[in-house]
C-alpha cells in the first residue's frame, strides 16, 4: 500500500529525512515514536505530500509521489491525516467540517455527504455534536471530529500525528479507543504516538526514529522486550519510567 525507497529530504541545507525505507502493507498498522525533532512529522507528512521529498521514491497505492499535481490528488484522496491540534474550521459546525471535502473535493451529492458525516459521527459517539462549532466542545470530542471529518473521504490510509498529545489526560483514552476501533476495522494507519499502550495492542509493526534515520522496526513484542539498539533502549527507558 505505501512504499519509501531511500527517500532523503532537506529543509534548506539541514538534512532531515536520511534515507528512510518502509513497506506498509494493505490493513498493516505502524507506530512511530521518537525523540522531538527526529524527523516523525517530517516523514508521514511527505506521504500525503505536504511536505515534498528530494530524493528516493514514495509510492501511495500504486502512484508515486513526483512534481505532477494530478498525481498528488490522487493520493490525497486516498490518504487521511490527523493532526496533534485538530485544525478543524472554527467558522463552521461539526457536521459542515465533516461535509466539506466530499463535496468539493470528491463531488459528492450533498445528501450523501450529510448521511455519511453523521455516520462517522455516530462511530466516534458524538452524533449530538454535529450542530456546534469546533470551539464549544472538548479537546478529546474535536479530535473525534477530526478523526471523522477524515474518515469521511472514505480514505484507504490514516496518518496519525500525535494526536492524543495536546489532550488533557481524561480525554486520551475517548480518542484512543476511536483509533483501537478503526484498527479493528482493517484500516492502512501509520501512527506518531508515544502511547505506547496503543502500540502494544494495535501495532503490527513500532518504529524508532532518530535524527532523520529509522534506527529500529519491529513487531511491538520485540521491540519492547528486546530493542537491539542502544538508542531505542535509551529512548524506552526515559519515556516508561513514569
Ligand atoms: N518547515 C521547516 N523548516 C525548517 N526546518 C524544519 C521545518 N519543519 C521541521 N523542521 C526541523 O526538522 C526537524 C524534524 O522536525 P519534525 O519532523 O517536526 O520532528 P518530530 O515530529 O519528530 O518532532 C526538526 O529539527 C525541526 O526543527
Ligand atoms: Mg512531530
Amino acid at each position: 500500500m505505501i512504499k519509501v525507497a531511500d527517500m532523503h529530504k532537506w529543509y534548506g541545507s539541514f538534512h532531515v529525512l536520511k534515507g528512510l525505507n518502509l513497506d506498509v502493507k494493505e490493513g498493516e498498522r505502524i507506530v512511530i515514536c521518537g525523540p522531538s525533532g527526529s524527523g516523525k512529522s517530517t516523514f508521514i507528512r511527505c506521504i500525503n505530500r505536504l511536505e515534498e521529498h528530494q530524493r528516493g521514491q514514495i509510492i501511495v497505492d500504486d502512484v508515486e509521489l513526483t512534481d505532477d499535481v494530478k498525481q498528488i490528488d490522487t493520493v490525497r484522496k486516498e490518504v487521511g491525516m490527523v493532526f496533534q491540534h485538530f485544525n478543524l474550521f472554527p467558522h463552521l459546525t461539526v457536521l459542515e467540517n465533516c461535509c466539506l471535502a466530499p463535496l468539493w473535493v470528491r463531488k459528492v451529492p450533498k445528501r450523501e455527504a450529510l448521511a455519511t458525516a453523521m455516520e462517522y459521527l455516530e462511530r466516534v459517539k458524538i452524533p449530538e455534536q454535529a450542530d456546534k462549532y469546533p470551539g464549544q466542545l472538548s479537546g478529546g470530542q474535536q479530535q473525534r471530529v477530526a478523526i471523522a471529518r477524515a474518515l469521511c473521504m472514505k480514505p484507504k490510509i490514516m496518518l496519525f500525528d500525535e494526536p492524543t498529545s495536546a489532550l488533557d489526560p481524561e480525554m486520551i483514552k475517548e480518542v484512543l479507543d476511536v483509533m483501537i476501533e478503526l484498527a479493528g476495522s482493517g484500516m492502512t494507519m501509520i501512527c506518531v504516538t508515544h502511547e505506547m499502550g496503543f502500540a502494544k495492542t494495535v501495532a503490527d509493526r513500532v518504529i524508532f526514529m532518530d535524527q532523520g534515520e529509522i534506527v529500529e522496526l519491529a513487531p511491538p513484542g520485540e521491540f519492547f522486550s528486546n530493542p537491539k539498539e542502544a538508542r531505542t533502549q535509551q529512548f524506552l527507558n526515559q519515556i516508561l519510567q513514569h
